[in-house]
């Protein structure tokens, strides 16, 4: 209905200017009458819309029949309801939803169409809880392997992020849910990310770190935009003149509206004048101290009205739901089910597969499952972006299922203490035995020989490593990738034991795998895979389908190989508290307004730079020509592809790269095909490479296809500082096109 209404309107605009309408410029056709509704309103009501109503909603004005604007996180599934006044469960019973598998798994997809499916669930979800925004997608690029919200974000690459963001904000808006595109930016770290200031050049900004956002705002026409924690080059994102009013308004055209993350306001003025629409939550900055500013002769009331009107822009662009229609059924529906299950088959990466220990052969009578990972549920931790599924499969359950099908005896045992983390709650009264005191403790003894003894007694041993939600969160990075509790030195005494050995890593970043990797003959990167993954798990392994998730990010061999370690930029010197945490602790609620500004303001001012330039991820490792563990887009099969010469032509706008592929397997297979560009006659300084162009390609056994990618010209283009503006280096381009940034199958060029 609210898709129709929109399209009504902007049918007139479109003839009355003669073309068709920007995604963004199409949130203006209902100007008319938000001016209309804006002139009805008195001053006070207005700058009522521009803070917390509750925690998760901003208000709207009942008297005029405005709807408030109701928020859910986002970004893996809708949030289970909350008190009104914090994030404690409100009890409910029917607000359980669909786990989707994590940020990093769905880019491991490499697929536009899973993203938009993906969008499409969480924007139904979020609608049978009467919801009109949806606090994702999380979009940041991945720079830092330790980096706590890494599991949320997409991944390391520009053009592979910018891609699924663009279509996850059109299944979303698609389903008449907005997006909140997050966190506007460069958010790529957790350790003091509430004062941290990211220092970086325009190039690096423009070519690295926003490319996901520009092409979600301006291609999807994302609604509502989320300003980070962080300062960038020195102002704080939630009132960055730069970012804000520069760039996302100025240049990229957004008509929609700035929520701040929570806590993430700073002051009044900031935020008035430098672009920021919603405060959450509190009202310090945008309620009173907003018409005292106005009576003060510091603010007028139109700048009040201009905010206003970009939050009735999206408040009219989708329908609210009436609060007797909302939350009536589940919020987790079987078809999102399926696209959770969908998107976590594609994700699964085959990381290595010596002597084809997968997938699983015919012979094998008995499995050993070794590690708490099989076990451990996912759907929470982490922090906010935690689900209250409606069910999640472990990898346990997914195996089990699977192996009773072919009558094979499976054996668990838990191998290693689980780290739970920080507690936020009392300590229980009794410790869980399974637990272990720090992430750094040696295996465990007991439980070591009871897996040792499982897996000598087995055909195959699985065993499950990684990380949990407790290290991977928000709020913190980890200290280190190393596998925690343990895990090194039991998988070394089950290889002894028994060699036919598969790891499965359940994680959502990277890991250190330099002892592992050489006693396991098979690895698999099993992702946080939502409420499907141990069923998808169990498909992959026995071979039902064939792995073809391809890594989002690098795995590097050490921390130290990663760009910013290497050159001394992270960890900075100057770690202190994380003011998110500091300002829910319940001493410091309990503070007068000043005494928690000084408090704050006394913190450390902690600087990062960002002297790796674009040089991030793969970019960093083939310029260095560093070898990683595995490489960005590394992912094997089951079967092998055949990848015929390629024909490469340029015009004013695209470059187009034909070639054939061929299954040469007896299974059907996806291929996520990716091409890469290098320029080896260049005055300008690139990359050794950059992907430019990707696509997942589905063949049945045996099937060749005929392959296009397309690079459209303005994706070769580079922020020129000396002008300030996009630039192209014409010239010769190589065209590298393969099955992973290190494994390039066939190479042609063209010139630009
Ligand atoms: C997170 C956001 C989240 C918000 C609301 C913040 O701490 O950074 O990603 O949407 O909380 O839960």
């Amino acid at each position: 209905m609210k898709k129709v209404l929109l399209l009504i309107a902007s049918a007139a605009v479109m003839a009355a200017c003669g073309g068709p309408l920007s995604p963004q410029d199409k949130l203006t056709v209902n100007d008319k009458k938000i001016n209309e509704l804006i002139g009805q309103m008195t001053l006070e009501e207005k700058v009522n819309m521009l803070h917390s109503k509750t925690n998760m909603s901003s208000a709207g004005v009942e008297r005029l029949g405005i709807a408030d604007m109701n928020y859910a996180d986002g970004p893996f599934g809708i949030r289970e309801e909350g008190q009104p006044n914090g994030f404690m469960s409100a009890g409910w019973t029917l607000d359980s939803a669909t786990y989707f598998p994590t940020g990093s798994a769905l880019a491991a997809t490499w697929s536009e169409e899973l993203a938009y499916k993906y969008g499409t669930g969480m924007g139904k979800e979020a609608r049978l809880r009467g919801k009109d925004v949806i606090l994702g997608p999380a979009v940041n690029i991945q720079r830092l392997p330790v980096g706590g919200r890494t599991y949320e974000y997409l991944s390391e690459d520009p053009i592979l992020s910018a891609a699924l963001a663009l279509e996850y904000t059109k299944g979303c808006q698609d389903e008449g849910t907005a997006v909140c595109i997050k966190h506007f930016a460069v958010n790529n770290q957790e350790t003091n990310r509430g004062s941290v200031d990211a220092q970086l050049d325009e190039r690096t900004l423009r070519e690295i770190y926003l490319k996901p956002f520009e092409r979600a705002i301006v291609e999807g026409g994302a609604m509502s935009v989320m300003p980070a924690y962080n300062k960038v080059n020195g102002e704080y994102c939630s009132e960055n003149e730069h970012l804000l009013n520069e760039i996302l308004r100025g240049e990229w055209g957004f008509k929609g509206f700035t929520v701040s993350d929570w806590g993430g306001t700073h002051s009044t003025m900031g935020a008035m004048l430098h672009g920021l629409n919603v405060q959450m939550t509190g009202s310090n900055y945008l309620g009173q101290p907003v018409i005292d500013s106005i009576k003060a002769g510091k603010l007028t009331e139109e700048m009040v009205d201009e905010k206003v009107r970009q939050i009735l822009r999206v408040r009219y662009a989708i329908e609210a739901v009436p609060a007797d229609v909302a939350n009536q059924v589940m919020t987790s529906q079987p078809e999102c089910q399926d696209i959770a299950r969908q998107v976590a088959e594609k994700s699964i990466v085959l990381l290595k597969n010596e002597g084809k220990v997968l997938p699983i052969a015919k012979n094998v009578k008995s499995i050993a499952v070794i590690g708490q990972n099989a076990v451990l549920k996912t759907q929470s931790g982490g922090m906010g972006a935690g689900v209250k599924a409606l069910y999640e499969v472990t990898p346990l359950q997914g195996i089990e299922k699977r192996a009773a099908r072919e009558g094979i005896e499976v054996d668990y045992a838990p191998g290693y203490k689980n780290f739970p983390g920080r507690r936020w709650g009392p300590a229980p009264a009794q410790k869980d035995p399974l637990e272990a005191d720090a992430i750094d403790e040696p295996a465990d003894q007991f439980l070591m020989s009871e897996a040792v003894e499982a897996a000598a007694n087995a055909d195959l041993v699985i065993f499950f490593g990684g990380t949990n939600k407790n290290i991977e969160t928000e709020g913190s990075d980890r200290k280190d990738i190393k596998l925690p509790c343990g895990q090194e030195e039991l998988v070394q005494a089950l290889y002894q034991v028994n060699p036919n050995l598969v790891t499965v890593l359940i994680s959502g970043g990277p890991t250190d795998l330099q002892v592992l990797e050489p006693v396991s003959p098979a690895i698999v990167q099993g992702w946080w895979n939502g409420t499907e993954g141990g069923t998808a798990l169990a498909e992959v392994l026995f071979g039902d389908i064939a792995p073809s998730g391809k890594l989002p990010f690098t795995f590097p061999r050490k921390l130290e190989d990663s760009p910013a370690y290497a050159l001394g930029n992270f960890p900075d010197k100057n770690a202190g508290g994380d003011l998110f945490s500091l300002m829910y602790r319940p001493d410091v609620l309990k503070m007068s307004r000043e005494e928690r500004q000084k408090l704050i303001d006394s913190m450390p001012k902690p600087v990062s730079k960002y002297t790796e330039r674009f040089y991030v991820g793969y970019r960093w490792f083939d310029t260095k020509e560093i070898a990683p563990m595995y490489a960005f887009g590394h992912g094997l099969s089951y079967v092998d592809f055949a990848y015929g010469e390629p024909k490469a032509t340029a015009s004013k706008d695209a470059v187009k790269v034909t070639f054939t592929l061929k299954n040469e397997g007896a299974m059907a297979a996806d291929e996520v095909v990716q091409l890469y560009v290098s320029r080896p006659e260049a005055q300008v300084e690139w990359p050794a490479k950059e992907l430019k162009a990707f696509q997942r390609v589905s063949l049945g056994a045996g099937e060749t296809k005929t392959v296009t990618l397309t690079v459209p010209v303005k994706d070769l283009r580079y922020w020129n500082e000396s002008i300030n503006a996009w630039d192209l280096e014409h010239g010769k381009l190589q065209i590298l096109v393969g099955s992973a940034s290190d494994d390039i199958r066939v190479s042609t060029h063209v010139t630009i």
